[in-house]
């Protein structure tokens, strides 16, 4: 009988999920039933939205339930089959759990070719990762030729890639990262024209104010937000006529353990004609492959770089890789790869 460890979720966290909140324990491989194929996992992706699906509240999803197995992308090798569609040996990507072994009966799954990209890349920018920033730049951002962008979150997996799709549509992009190293790489590395580093002691608001003169700037056209809290509050008191804020996350309140004040600068979407709106990757799905192919031809041609951070190991490393998120111990896409 073959043997393998999945991530269950023990009991819900209070503020940074602990050691308490997962449970890792030997189990038996079920017998497989009809149209059923097992998946040998190797990598699993690391999302922030995890934190979220741990809360027992109404949401997007349903709150993973205490005892199940980590819902995760995932992506591995079909190691047994019953399922035409998914023989033996083929390289498999879906929606697989924080797992050692999964079964699937192909619901959401779909084989990859790392022929033609990276493992890697199919859970990151060919993947969830790569299509949230997409379709949060072009469907909510409307970007325009000479917009000024500005991207917090700018060093992690889809702020990344949102100041490179900024560069290629011809906007200025000013990004905002915690720290010199990762400023520097989001400048250097991904060509961004500015980079804010928001753990210094100059507060947000003075520093996005000189970026916007350095760069020639009137305001803010376009703002991605992924983090909330006093960074989005200061993207709004410089909203320039007509800006567009996305909604994409709010990272900085994902462990608060109490109400998070709302935005003060918000009339200023009323002065300024704005608008601040918030999307779900999923609801782009059926669009995914355009974007795909777009996103694809772009790393090809050297004009999309998608950092990675691969931690290797043992599935029991699930926990800590998950909390490196939320202290910023990630450049680009967070991944954790199973010895
Ligand atoms: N709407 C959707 O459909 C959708 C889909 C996928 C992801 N998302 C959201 O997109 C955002 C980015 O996700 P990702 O997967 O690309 O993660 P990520 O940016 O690779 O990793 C999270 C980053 O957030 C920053 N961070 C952590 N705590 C922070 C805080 N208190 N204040 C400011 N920054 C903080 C850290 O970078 P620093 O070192 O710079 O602090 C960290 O590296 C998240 O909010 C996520 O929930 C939304």
């Amino acid at each position: 009988m073959t043997t393998f460890r999945s991530v269950r979720l023990s009991q819900r966290p209070v503020g940074l999920p602990s050691a308490e909140t997962w449970s890792i324990d030997p189990e038996e491989m079920p017998e497989l039933k009809h149209n059923e194929f097992a998946i040998k996992i190797e990598l699993i992706s690391l999302d922030p939205a995890m934190r979220g699906w741990l809360d027992d509240r109404p949401s997007y999803l349903p709150p993973v339930e205490i005892g199940a197995i980590m819902r995760a992308g995932s992506l591995g090798t079909v190691i047994e089959s019953s399922n035409q569609r998914f023989p033996v040996g083929a390289q498999v990507v879906g929606n697989f759990g924080a797992t050692e072994i999964a079964i699937s009966d192909g619901t959401g799954a779909r084989v990859i070719n790392t022929d033609l990209a990276s493992a890697p890349m199919y859970l990151g920018a060919l993947g969830m990762t790569g299509m949230t920033a997409y379709f949060g730049f072009f469907e909510l951002g409307v970007p325009r030729a000479g917009d000024t962008v500005v991207v917090s979150a700018a060093a992690g997996a889809v702020g990344s890639i949102v100041g490179q799709l900024a560069k290629i549509n011809g906007c200025t992009v000013i990004g905002i990262a915690g720290g010199k190293e990762k400023c520097d790489y989001v400048t250097e590395a991904l060509g961004f024209d500015v980079c804010l580093d928001y753990k210094t002691d100059i507060p947000m608001r003075k520093q996005l104010g000189a970026a916007l003169q350095e760069v020639g700037s009137k305001g803010v056209d376009i703002y991605f937000d992924n983090v909330g809290g006093e960074i989005l509050n200061a993207n709004l008191a410089y909203l320039s006529f007509g800006a567009r804020v996305v909604i994409c996350g709010a990272i900085s309140q994902y462990n608060a353990t109490e109400i998070t004040p709302g935005p003060s600068n918000y009339m200023n979407l009323l002065v300024k004609r704005a608008r601040m709106q918030g999307f779900l990757v999923f609801d782009y799905e059926n669009k995914f492959p355009v974007a795909q192919r777009r996103i694809g031809k772009w790393l090809a041609q050297g004009k999309i770089t998608a950092p990675e951070t691969i931690v290797k190991g043992e599935i029991t490393e699930f926990p800590e890789t998950l909390n490196r998120l939320f202290a910023g111990n990630n450049m680009g896409k967070l991944l954790l790869q199973i010895n």
